[in-house]
């Protein structure tokens, strides 16, 4: 860490680059002259509403925002409809590849065709405003409009990252309440198909308020059928009006609902409303990006499941009317190679993505790369965890053929779009840092008493006053809300991540400060995969850590205690490798395939304080192989002993 706040290096944008941006130094002086002000003017030039707002911000309610809030309008008719009619149908939305190479091209038209029919299937299966969507898709065109449509009746949407158990999206079904399930056969992942239908029966069977399910076709593999509640996307649309009014709605309508890792057990329902979050993702993409939506085709490599995927592939570019690349599969099928040829093909101009696949290119090799032409490249992002300054370099030079800026964008789910980042035509890019809050947004970096530390200090990285697209709530819990955010320093929302100031004053994120991991920028919490540790019969006890991983960031690794009948059987087939791997493969079915533990150490005891807290600082230690530190504090120091003894058998 000390080495990184040395790094002195520093990217000036170019003057040719700077000249045509989108921002200029100006935009910030706006913003601090009048931030609410600077705000309502974004919300009225990037968005359309059916009817003006006359108050900015009301924080009465605090912690609970409300931005815009006597204004209404439509997320849907703002990605798509107000394109078509200012003559843009014609502009491809969507460019869509399949991981087996099969490929669509979505204009504005088709989109609002086909937005405007799955509208109207949901409505037929009953959907009505305020309702809630489960989404349980892979990444084709149909995710991104099936949130539409859900936007388009004001039906809040719900999306559960495809990759997630079964087990996981029965609970995110039934915390929102979820009338009908939009999900599909299956997709294609590493060159075959994947079922998906199957974990949505299955999520069913444990029973759910759920009433329809609409199947979207991808693989056309065979898939169960329940007669009278599933539904053949094909049909729906089908027999569904191509034509729908979209519904306004008010300016605080929630929009959507998405779970995400907090450092209980529980995960944490985030809600999203429509005005202030569309009018901050709008001008981020606008922005951050340097986006000129006639020009450029923009890649954002996130899965809709996440947050990205929601700001930065749905709601921020359609919104804006770009044109963007969807990708369906992994970036090695069929070759190391796949993403460099689509970014020749399609002539990506705009590609963000996240620290761990740009350390996964870099471990693959430049020539991967070095087959494409990439000339067509002129913003590169990151996203998803601090980036190491070899990494941006490599994204910067390999990539970007030292020539193209680098955003390093800091921001979360519950902030629903960028925070702090540099902006490429006026900041000069420090690699590794994500730099300075973005124009109307302001964070400090606090010591333990709250007080801002000086330049060169660390401490806790805070938001001191509200942003347009702030989660608006943990959905059924506004106890937890408060709670989460708001109590460490009054007033002010707390991010959860470490930080430091430079001497220029530039932040620097140093990681999560609670106990949730970051693994490839997916944010996973320790307590959630202890307890599903723990619910597997031979477990007694168990206690997780994240621990430092070069391409993942962290990885999970588990220290557990078999009951004593199950380390008897275990010890007596021989049978240790065994167990560990019906572990792991527990933690997928409970969770799903990225919370699988990257290894599971056996112990006889865990380090714990005389009050019975976990220390998980010494696991961590032993994790990333280093000496246990301070054993002092232990109710049994020789815990450590033999747990690293353990290790070594
Ligand atoms: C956490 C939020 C934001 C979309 C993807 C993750 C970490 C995110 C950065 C960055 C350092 C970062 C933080 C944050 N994080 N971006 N540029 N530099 N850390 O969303 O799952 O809600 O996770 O990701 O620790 O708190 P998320």
């Amino acid at each position: 860490m000390e080495n990184l706040l040395r790094e002195e290096r520093s990217f000036p944008p170019s003057p040719e680059f700077a000249a045509q941006a989108n921002a200029g130094p100006d935009l910030y002086e706006r913003a601090a002259a009048d931030r609410e002000g600077f705000w309502a003017e974004q919300a009225r030039e990037l968005l359309t509403w059916s009817k003006d707002f006359t108050e900015v911000l009301d924080f009465s309610g605090a912690p609970v925002a409300r931005w815009f809030g006597d204004g209404r309008l439509n997320a849907a008719y703002n990605a798509v409809d107000r394109h078509v009619e200012a003559g843009h149908g014609d502009r491809v939305a969507i460019h869509f590849e399949g991981e087996p190479g099969d490929t669509r091209t979505v204009t504005y038209a088709d989109l609002k065709e086909q937005v405007s029919r799955a509208a109207n299937a949901l409505a037929a299966l009953g959907v009505r405003t305020g309702d809630r969507v489960a989404i349980y898709l892979p990444m084709i065109p149909e995710a991104v409009i099936a949130m539409l449509a859900c936007a388009r009746i004001g039906a809040p949407h719900s999306v559960v990252f495809g990759g997630f158990s079964a087990e996981a999206l029965h609970s995110r079904i039934n915390d929102a309440e979820a009338r009908v399930v939009i999900t599909a056969d299956g997709g294609y992942r590493r060159g075959k198909p994947s079922a998906l239908k199957p974990a949505v029966d299955e999520a069913l069977a444990k029973g759910t308020p759920v009433e329809h399910v609409l199947v979207v076709e991808r693989t056309g593999q065979d898939v169960p059928w329940t007669e009278g509640r599933d539904v053949r996307g094909a049909d729906a649309l089908a027999a569904a009006s191509p034509e729908h009014t979209p519904v306004d709605v008010e300016a605080e309508h929630p929009l959507f609902i998405l779970y995400t890792s907090g450092t209980t057990g529980k995960p944490k329902g985030i809600l999203h409303t429509t005005g202030g979050y569309l009018a901050q993702c709008a001008f981020t993409h606008k922005h951050v990006f340097d986006l000129k939506p006639e020009t450029d085709v923009y890649w954002c490599t996130a899965d809709i499941g996440w947050v990205t995927g929601h700001s930065y592939v749905t709601y921020g570019p359609l919104v804006n009317g770009a044109t963007q690349v969807l990708y369906e599969g992994t970036p090695d099928t069929p070759g190391k190679d796949r993403w460099w040829e689509l970014v020749e093909k399609y002539k990506v101009s705009i590609l963000y993505t996240a620290p761990t696949a740009i350390r996964t290119c870099m471990k693959w090799g430049a020539e991967y790369p070095g087959k494409h032409d990439l000339s067509s490249l002129r913003v590169l992002g990151s996203v998803g965890e601090p980036i190491n300054p070899e990494a941006w370099m490599w994204y910067r030079r390999t990539i970007g053929a030292d020539r193209t800026p680098v955003v390093d964008t800091w921001w979360q789910t519950e902030t629903g779009a960028i925070m702090i980042s540099p902006l490429p035509g006026v900041t000069a890019a420090k690699p590794g840092s994500a730099q300075v809050p973005l124009p109307g947004i302001s964070a400090d970096v606090l010591d333990e008493r709250g007080e801002p530390v000086p330049n060169g200090g660390g401490g806790y990285l805070v938001l001191t006053d509200p942003w347009p697209a702030m989660l608006r709530g943990i959905w059924g819990d506004p106890q937890r809300f408060a709670d989460t955010y708001w109590s460490r320093f009054p007033g002010m929302y707390f991010a959860g991540d470490g930080a430091k100031k430079d001497d220029d004053g530039d932040i620097w994120l140093l990681g999560r400060v609670d106990d949730v991991m970051n693994v490839s920028g997916h944010r996973l919490s320790t307590t959630e995969i202890e307890s599903a540790l723990v619910s597997h019969p031979m477990v007694a006890e168990a206690a997780v850590v994240g621990a430092k991983d070069d391409t993942t960031g962290q990885a999970v690794v588990a220290f557990v205690i078999l009951r004593a009948d199950a380390l008897e059987r275990a010890d007596e087939a021989g049978e240790g490798e065994d167990v560990v791997a019906e572990l792991r493969n527990h933690v997928a079915k409970e969770i799903g395939p990225i919370a699988k533990p990257r290894s599971i150490l056996v112990v006889a005891e865990l380090p714990k304080t005389r009050s019975g807290k976990i220390m998980r600082r010494l696991l961590r230690d032993i994790a990333e192989g280093r000496e246990a530190g301070d054993v002092t504090t232990l109710a049994d120091s020789t815990v450590m002993d033999q747990i690293s003894k353990g290790m070594q058998r």
